[in-house]
Protein backbone atom coordinates (compact mmCIF):
# COMPACT_ATOMS: atom_id res chain seq x y z
CA UNK A 1 0.00 0.00 0.00
CA UNK A 2 1.27 3.24 -0.68
CA UNK A 3 1.64 6.28 1.74
CA UNK A 4 1.32 10.22 0.87
CA UNK A 5 2.09 12.61 3.23
CA UNK A 6 0.02 15.46 2.60
CA UNK A 7 -0.03 19.02 2.01
CA UNK A 8 2.84 20.03 4.52
CA UNK A 9 3.87 23.21 5.16
CA UNK A 10 7.09 23.07 4.26
CA UNK A 11 9.02 20.02 2.82
CA UNK A 12 13.40 20.29 3.09
CA UNK A 13 13.90 18.29 0.35
CA UNK A 14 18.18 18.49 0.51
CA UNK A 15 19.02 17.62 -3.27
CA UNK A 16 22.36 18.87 -3.58
CA UNK A 17 21.50 21.87 -1.41
CA UNK A 18 19.31 23.70 1.23
CA UNK A 19 15.85 23.48 -0.95
CA UNK A 20 12.14 24.25 0.48
CA UNK A 21 9.25 23.06 -1.26
CA UNK A 22 6.42 24.71 0.40
CA UNK A 23 2.93 23.13 0.81
CA UNK A 24 3.74 19.82 -1.05
CA UNK A 25 3.10 16.04 -0.54
CA UNK A 26 5.19 12.99 -0.64
CA UNK A 27 4.39 9.68 -2.24
CA UNK A 28 5.65 6.71 -0.56
CA UNK A 29 5.76 3.55 -2.47
CA UNK A 30 7.50 0.52 -0.25
CA UNK A 31 10.74 1.55 1.19
CA UNK A 32 11.08 4.43 -1.59
CA UNK A 33 9.77 8.07 -2.21
CA UNK A 34 8.11 8.09 -5.90
CA UNK A 35 5.93 11.69 -6.17
CA UNK A 36 6.73 14.96 -4.55
CA UNK A 37 4.75 18.19 -5.07
CA UNK A 38 1.20 18.33 -5.67
CA UNK A 39 0.20 14.64 -6.13
CA UNK A 40 -3.61 13.92 -6.98
CA UNK A 41 -4.83 11.06 -4.80
CA UNK A 42 -7.67 10.10 -7.46
CA UNK A 43 -7.92 6.44 -7.93
CA UNK A 44 -4.91 5.30 -5.97
CA UNK A 45 -5.04 3.14 -2.90
CA UNK A 46 -4.04 5.01 0.04
CA UNK A 47 -2.77 5.86 3.39
CA UNK A 48 -2.90 8.99 3.92
CA UNK A 49 -0.72 10.78 6.73
CA UNK A 50 -1.50 14.87 7.57
CA UNK A 51 1.25 16.88 7.77
CA UNK A 52 -1.13 20.22 7.58
CA UNK A 53 0.90 22.67 9.51
CA UNK A 54 4.03 20.58 9.17
CA UNK A 55 7.61 20.35 8.30
CA UNK A 56 8.89 17.73 6.78
CA UNK A 57 12.94 16.93 6.63
CA UNK A 58 14.79 14.02 5.54
CA UNK A 59 15.54 11.49 8.15
CA UNK A 60 18.19 12.77 10.49
CA UNK A 61 21.64 11.22 9.80
CA UNK A 62 24.03 10.55 12.58
CA UNK A 63 27.54 9.74 10.97
CA UNK A 64 29.71 9.40 13.79
CA UNK A 65 28.56 7.91 17.60
CA UNK A 66 30.66 5.60 19.96
CA UNK A 67 27.48 4.61 21.36
CA UNK A 68 28.31 0.69 22.30
CA UNK A 69 30.17 0.89 25.74
CA UNK A 70 29.20 0.07 29.21
CA UNK A 71 29.40 2.26 32.45
CA UNK A 72 29.63 5.81 32.78
CA UNK A 73 32.09 9.05 33.79
CA UNK A 74 30.12 11.44 35.43
CA UNK A 75 32.96 11.65 37.99
CA UNK A 76 34.72 12.77 34.92
CA UNK A 77 32.79 15.24 34.16
CA UNK A 78 32.41 16.40 37.44
CA UNK A 79 36.31 16.44 37.55
CA UNK A 80 36.23 18.24 34.47
CA UNK A 81 34.01 21.11 35.68
CA UNK A 82 35.96 21.51 38.79
CA UNK A 83 38.98 22.81 36.32
CA UNK A 84 40.83 19.20 35.80
CA UNK A 85 41.86 18.62 31.80
CA UNK A 86 40.34 15.69 29.18
CA UNK A 87 43.93 15.01 29.09
CA UNK A 88 44.89 15.11 32.32
CA UNK A 89 42.39 12.28 32.92
CA UNK A 90 43.80 10.28 30.13
CA UNK A 91 47.23 10.12 31.16
CA UNK A 92 46.33 9.20 34.75
CA UNK A 93 44.27 5.96 33.14
CA UNK A 94 41.04 7.58 32.96
CA UNK A 95 39.12 8.81 29.86
CA UNK A 96 38.73 6.24 26.93
CA UNK A 97 40.60 3.76 29.02
CA UNK A 98 37.28 4.03 32.04
CA UNK A 99 34.73 3.14 29.71
CA UNK A 100 37.77 0.18 28.40
CA UNK A 101 37.82 -1.18 31.26
CA UNK A 102 33.49 -0.80 31.92
CA UNK A 103 33.30 -2.78 28.10
CA UNK A 104 35.44 -4.95 28.61
CA UNK A 105 33.99 -6.52 32.27
CA UNK A 106 30.19 -6.38 29.94
CA UNK A 107 29.36 -9.58 28.40
CA UNK A 108 28.03 -9.02 24.55
CA UNK A 109 24.38 -9.32 25.84
CA UNK A 110 24.45 -6.46 28.07
CA UNK A 111 26.16 -4.49 25.46
CA UNK A 112 23.84 -5.27 22.62
CA UNK A 113 20.58 -4.23 25.30
CA UNK A 114 21.95 -1.33 26.57
CA UNK A 115 23.07 0.22 22.99
CA UNK A 116 19.61 -0.79 21.37
CA UNK A 117 17.98 1.22 24.13
CA UNK A 118 20.12 3.93 22.64
CA UNK A 119 18.91 3.61 19.74
CA UNK A 120 15.40 3.11 20.38
CA UNK A 121 15.93 6.08 22.13
CA UNK A 122 17.50 8.18 19.12
CA UNK A 123 15.14 7.00 17.12
CA UNK A 124 12.46 9.04 18.63
CA UNK A 125 14.53 12.33 18.05
CA UNK A 126 14.81 11.57 14.51
CA UNK A 127 17.29 9.96 13.41
CA UNK A 128 16.79 7.10 10.51
CA UNK A 129 20.73 6.46 9.99
CA UNK A 130 23.38 6.07 12.39
CA UNK A 131 27.31 5.21 12.02
CA UNK A 132 28.58 2.79 14.86
CA UNK A 133 32.23 2.73 15.98
CA UNK A 134 33.82 -0.16 18.20
CA UNK A 135 36.59 1.36 19.89
CA UNK A 136 36.51 0.68 23.47
CA UNK A 137 37.94 -2.83 23.46
CA UNK A 138 41.55 -2.39 22.50
CA UNK A 139 43.05 -5.57 21.90
CA UNK A 140 42.00 -7.74 18.87
CA UNK A 141 39.40 -10.06 20.70
CA UNK A 142 37.69 -7.03 22.94
CA UNK A 143 37.22 -4.84 19.73
CA UNK A 144 36.23 -8.03 17.50
CA UNK A 145 33.70 -8.31 20.51
CA UNK A 146 32.06 -4.75 19.90
CA UNK A 147 31.69 -5.02 16.18
CA UNK A 148 29.74 -8.38 17.01
CA UNK A 149 27.33 -6.23 18.65
CA UNK A 150 27.32 -4.10 15.77
CA UNK A 151 26.42 -6.44 13.80
CA UNK A 152 23.55 -8.04 15.76
CA UNK A 153 22.57 -3.88 16.06
CA UNK A 154 22.21 -3.81 12.22
CA UNK A 155 20.62 -7.08 11.45
CA UNK A 156 17.69 -6.14 14.63
CA UNK A 157 17.83 -2.44 14.45
CA UNK A 158 14.81 -0.39 13.09
CA UNK A 159 17.09 1.62 11.18
CA UNK A 160 20.31 1.58 9.72
CA UNK A 161 23.51 0.72 11.69
CA UNK A 162 27.03 1.61 9.73
CA UNK A 163 29.78 0.35 11.72
CA UNK A 164 33.27 1.20 11.70
CA UNK A 165 36.59 -0.04 13.34
CA UNK A 166 38.07 2.24 15.16
CA UNK A 167 41.60 2.72 16.18
CA UNK A 168 41.00 4.80 19.27
CA UNK A 169 44.31 4.42 21.85
CA UNK A 170 46.94 2.48 22.69
CA UNK A 171 46.47 0.41 25.78
CA UNK A 172 49.18 0.49 28.73
CA UNK A 173 51.93 -2.01 28.79
CA UNK A 174 52.43 -2.62 25.04
CA UNK A 175 55.15 -0.85 22.71
CA UNK A 176 53.49 1.31 20.40
CA UNK A 177 55.00 -0.28 17.76
CA UNK A 178 53.98 -3.87 18.46
CA UNK A 179 50.43 -2.46 19.18
CA UNK A 180 49.83 -1.47 15.47
CA UNK A 181 51.78 -4.10 14.15
CA UNK A 182 48.99 -6.63 16.04
CA UNK A 183 46.47 -4.22 14.39
CA UNK A 184 47.71 -4.02 11.38
CA UNK A 185 48.30 -8.39 10.94
CA UNK A 186 45.45 -9.36 13.27
CA UNK A 187 42.81 -7.03 13.69
CA UNK A 188 42.29 -5.29 10.21
CA UNK A 189 42.57 -8.80 8.05
CA UNK A 190 39.89 -9.98 10.28
CA UNK A 191 37.47 -7.57 10.22
CA UNK A 192 37.77 -7.10 6.75
CA UNK A 193 37.34 -10.87 6.14
CA UNK A 194 34.52 -10.94 8.55
CA UNK A 195 33.10 -7.94 6.40
CA UNK A 196 32.36 -6.77 9.85
CA UNK A 197 33.06 -3.04 9.36
CA UNK A 198 32.77 -0.82 5.91
CA UNK A 199 34.78 2.37 7.50
CA UNK A 200 38.29 2.26 9.70
CA UNK A 201 38.66 5.21 11.82
CA UNK A 202 41.57 6.13 13.89
CA UNK A 203 42.20 8.70 16.05
CA UNK A 204 45.09 10.59 15.54
CA UNK A 205 45.95 13.40 17.45
CA UNK A 206 48.49 13.59 20.75
CA UNK A 207 46.79 11.80 23.13
CA UNK A 208 46.85 8.87 20.70
CA UNK A 209 48.25 8.08 17.16
CA UNK A 210 50.76 10.33 15.33
CA UNK A 211 50.39 11.00 11.43
CA UNK A 212 53.08 7.85 11.04
CA UNK A 213 51.05 5.78 13.33
CA UNK A 214 47.36 6.76 11.69
CA UNK A 215 48.92 6.67 8.16
CA UNK A 216 50.09 2.95 8.40
CA UNK A 217 47.10 1.96 9.85
CA UNK A 218 44.90 3.49 6.89
CA UNK A 219 47.02 2.18 4.35
CA UNK A 220 46.59 -1.35 5.31
CA UNK A 221 42.34 -0.79 6.23
CA UNK A 222 42.44 0.68 2.79
CA UNK A 223 44.38 -1.88 1.24
CA UNK A 224 41.99 -4.42 2.64
CA UNK A 225 38.53 -2.09 1.04
CA UNK A 226 37.75 -0.74 3.90
CA UNK A 227 36.59 2.83 3.52
CA UNK A 228 38.72 5.72 5.67
CA UNK A 229 37.66 8.07 8.45
CA UNK A 230 39.68 9.78 10.68
CA UNK A 231 38.97 11.91 14.06
CA UNK A 232 41.63 15.11 13.47
CA UNK A 233 42.43 18.00 15.07
CA UNK A 234 40.40 17.64 18.04
CA UNK A 235 42.64 18.78 21.04
CA UNK A 236 45.49 20.17 19.21
CA UNK A 237 46.61 20.74 15.34
CA UNK A 238 47.57 16.92 14.91
CA UNK A 239 48.03 16.75 11.01
CA UNK A 240 45.01 14.54 10.93
CA UNK A 241 43.23 16.36 8.23
CA UNK A 242 45.80 16.93 5.88
CA UNK A 243 46.78 12.94 5.91
CA UNK A 244 42.64 11.83 5.38
CA UNK A 245 43.11 13.81 2.00
CA UNK A 246 46.77 12.16 1.07
CA UNK A 247 45.10 8.85 1.83
CA UNK A 248 41.68 9.46 0.75
CA UNK A 249 39.39 9.56 3.61
CA UNK A 250 35.40 9.86 2.90
CA UNK A 251 35.07 12.17 6.21
CA UNK A 252 37.34 13.88 8.93
CA UNK A 253 36.32 14.61 12.07
CA UNK A 254 36.14 17.36 14.93
CA UNK A 255 38.61 19.56 12.69
CA UNK A 256 38.95 22.55 15.70
CA UNK A 257 42.54 23.34 14.66
CA UNK A 258 42.51 22.61 10.82
CA UNK A 259 43.86 25.18 9.19
CA UNK A 260 43.12 26.84 5.97
CA UNK A 261 45.79 24.91 3.96
CA UNK A 262 44.64 21.95 5.38
CA UNK A 263 40.85 22.50 4.58
CA UNK A 264 42.44 23.03 1.00
CA UNK A 265 43.06 19.86 0.68
CA UNK A 266 39.94 18.57 2.26
CA UNK A 267 38.23 19.92 -0.64
CA UNK A 268 40.84 19.27 -3.33
CA UNK A 269 40.50 15.03 -2.20
CA UNK A 270 36.70 15.70 -1.50
CA UNK A 271 36.98 14.83 2.06
CA UNK A 272 33.78 15.18 3.70
CA UNK A 273 34.60 17.39 7.16
CA UNK A 274 32.11 16.28 10.27
CA UNK A 275 31.85 19.09 12.96
CA UNK A 276 31.08 17.58 15.96
CA UNK A 277 29.41 20.59 18.36
CA UNK A 278 28.30 18.63 21.19
CA UNK A 279 31.80 17.77 21.90
CA UNK A 280 32.86 21.42 21.77
CA UNK A 281 30.23 21.64 24.55
CA UNK A 282 30.93 18.79 26.81
CA UNK A 283 34.96 19.63 26.50
CA UNK A 284 34.22 23.49 26.98
CA UNK A 285 36.44 24.12 24.11
CA UNK A 286 36.94 27.81 23.60
CA UNK A 287 38.93 27.28 20.22
CA UNK A 288 36.15 26.73 17.12
CA UNK A 289 36.91 25.13 13.72
CA UNK A 290 37.34 27.92 10.76
CA UNK A 291 33.45 27.44 9.89
CA UNK A 292 33.61 30.53 7.47
CA UNK A 293 36.67 28.97 5.20
CA UNK A 294 34.75 25.88 5.50
CA UNK A 295 32.08 27.57 3.70
CA UNK A 296 34.01 29.50 1.69
CA UNK A 297 35.60 26.94 -0.10
CA UNK A 298 32.28 25.13 -0.19
CA UNK A 299 32.96 22.08 1.46
CA UNK A 300 29.63 19.95 2.43
CA UNK A 301 29.97 20.78 6.35
CA UNK A 302 28.44 17.67 8.11
CA UNK A 303 27.35 18.11 11.63
CA UNK A 304 27.07 14.77 13.79
CA UNK A 305 26.75 13.98 17.28
CA UNK A 306 29.90 12.03 18.46
CA UNK A 307 27.91 10.74 21.36
CA UNK A 308 29.84 9.07 23.70
CA UNK A 309 30.39 8.36 27.29
CA UNK A 310 33.78 10.74 27.77
CA UNK A 311 33.37 14.11 25.55
CA UNK A 312 29.13 13.97 24.44
CA UNK A 313 26.20 12.13 26.19
CA UNK A 314 24.15 13.82 23.77
CA UNK A 315 22.37 11.77 20.97
CA UNK A 316 19.19 13.64 20.40
CA UNK A 317 20.67 15.19 17.21
CA UNK A 318 17.67 18.19 16.72
CA UNK A 319 20.37 19.36 20.12
CA UNK A 320 23.47 19.29 17.97
CA UNK A 321 21.61 21.05 14.67
CA UNK A 322 20.62 23.84 17.77
CA UNK A 323 24.53 23.57 18.83
CA UNK A 324 26.27 23.98 15.63
CA UNK A 325 24.57 27.02 15.03
CA UNK A 326 24.63 28.44 18.61
CA UNK A 327 28.56 27.30 18.75
CA UNK A 328 29.96 27.29 15.82
CA UNK A 329 27.71 30.15 13.96
CA UNK A 330 26.52 27.62 11.63
CA UNK A 331 23.81 28.81 9.83
CA UNK A 332 20.23 27.23 10.65
CA UNK A 333 19.79 26.40 6.97
CA UNK A 334 23.79 24.81 6.23
CA UNK A 335 23.19 22.79 10.07
CA UNK A 336 19.73 21.50 8.46
CA UNK A 337 21.91 19.94 5.63
CA UNK A 338 24.77 18.86 7.53
CA UNK A 339 22.28 16.53 9.59
CA UNK A 340 20.91 15.31 6.00
CA UNK A 341 22.06 15.28 3.23
CA UNK A 342 26.02 15.93 4.18
CA UNK A 343 25.81 13.38 6.87
CA UNK A 344 24.65 11.33 4.26
CA UNK A 345 27.99 12.50 2.03
CA UNK A 346 29.86 11.52 5.26
CA UNK A 347 28.58 8.09 4.80
CA UNK A 348 28.98 7.36 1.20
CA UNK A 349 25.41 7.29 1.47
CA UNK A 350 23.55 10.38 -0.61
CA UNK A 351 21.60 10.58 -2.92
CA UNK A 352 19.98 7.41 -1.83
CA UNK A 353 19.72 8.53 2.03
CA UNK A 354 19.59 12.29 2.98
CA UNK A 355 17.45 13.51 0.90
CA UNK A 356 13.71 13.48 -0.71
CA UNK A 357 13.68 13.11 -4.23
CA UNK A 358 11.59 10.06 -6.67
CA UNK A 359 13.87 7.01 -5.66
CA UNK A 360 15.85 7.58 -2.57
CA UNK A 361 15.20 6.03 0.35
CA UNK A 362 11.85 6.69 2.10
CA UNK A 363 13.27 7.96 5.52
CA UNK A 364 11.83 11.21 6.47
CA UNK A 365 10.88 13.27 9.78
CA UNK A 366 7.45 15.01 10.20
CA UNK A 367 8.02 17.77 12.88
CA UNK A 368 4.98 19.47 14.43
CA UNK A 369 6.40 22.63 13.67
CA UNK A 370 4.86 25.41 10.77
CA UNK A 371 8.59 26.78 10.12
CA UNK A 372 11.38 25.03 9.28
CA UNK A 373 13.62 27.81 11.46
CA UNK A 374 12.00 26.45 14.60
CA UNK A 375 14.05 23.44 14.38
CA UNK A 376 17.10 24.81 15.83
CA UNK A 377 15.20 27.61 17.23
CA UNK A 378 13.04 25.72 19.86
CA UNK A 379 15.87 24.21 21.62
CA UNK A 380 14.09 22.88 25.20
CA UNK A 381 11.17 21.50 23.35
CA UNK A 382 11.01 17.69 21.26
CA UNK A 383 9.07 18.40 18.38
CA UNK A 384 9.22 15.48 16.15
CA UNK A 385 5.68 14.00 15.55
CA UNK A 386 6.48 11.20 13.34
CA UNK A 387 9.57 9.34 12.12
CA UNK A 388 9.50 6.64 8.69
CA UNK A 389 12.38 4.54 8.08
CA UNK A 390 12.03 2.57 4.54
CA UNK A 391 8.12 3.79 4.34
CA UNK A 392 7.63 2.57 7.68
CA UNK A 393 6.30 4.24 10.71
CA UNK A 394 9.05 3.83 13.53
CA UNK A 395 8.13 7.03 16.15
CA UNK A 396 4.70 8.29 16.22
CA UNK A 397 3.84 10.22 18.96
CA UNK A 398 0.27 9.98 18.81
CA UNK A 399 0.91 6.43 19.98
O1 LIG B 1 35.44 11.55 19.64
N1 LIG B 1 38.30 11.46 20.35
C1 LIG B 1 38.18 10.31 20.63
N2 LIG B 1 37.07 9.71 20.97
C2 LIG B 1 35.96 10.34 21.54
C3 LIG B 1 36.10 10.44 23.00
C4 LIG B 1 36.08 9.14 23.61
C5 LIG B 1 36.09 9.10 25.10
O2 LIG B 1 36.52 10.03 25.80
O3 LIG B 1 35.63 8.05 25.55
C6 LIG B 1 35.69 11.64 20.84
O4 LIG B 1 35.69 12.72 21.43
FE1 LIG C 1 34.51 10.47 18.21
Amino acid sequence: MAILINNAAQILTMCNNFTLISEGSILIEGETIRELGSISKKGKKIDIIDAQGCVVTPGLVDSHTHLVFAGSREEEFSARIAGVRYETITKKGGGIMTTVRHTRNATEEELYNSAMSRIKNLIKHGTTTVEVKSGYGLTTDGELKILRVIKRLQETSPIDVIPTLLIHTIPPRIKRRDYIDQINSELIPQVASEKLAQFCDIFCDSIAFSVRESHKVLKKARDLGLKLKIHADELSNSGGAALAAEVGCTSADHLIYTTKLEIEKMKKANVVPVLLPGTSLFLRTRKKPDVRCFIKMELPIAIASDFNPGTCPIYAMPKIISLASLLYGIPVERALVGATANAARALDLYPKVGCIQPGAQADLVVWAVDNYKKISYQFGEDIIKLVLKRGKIIYDTNC
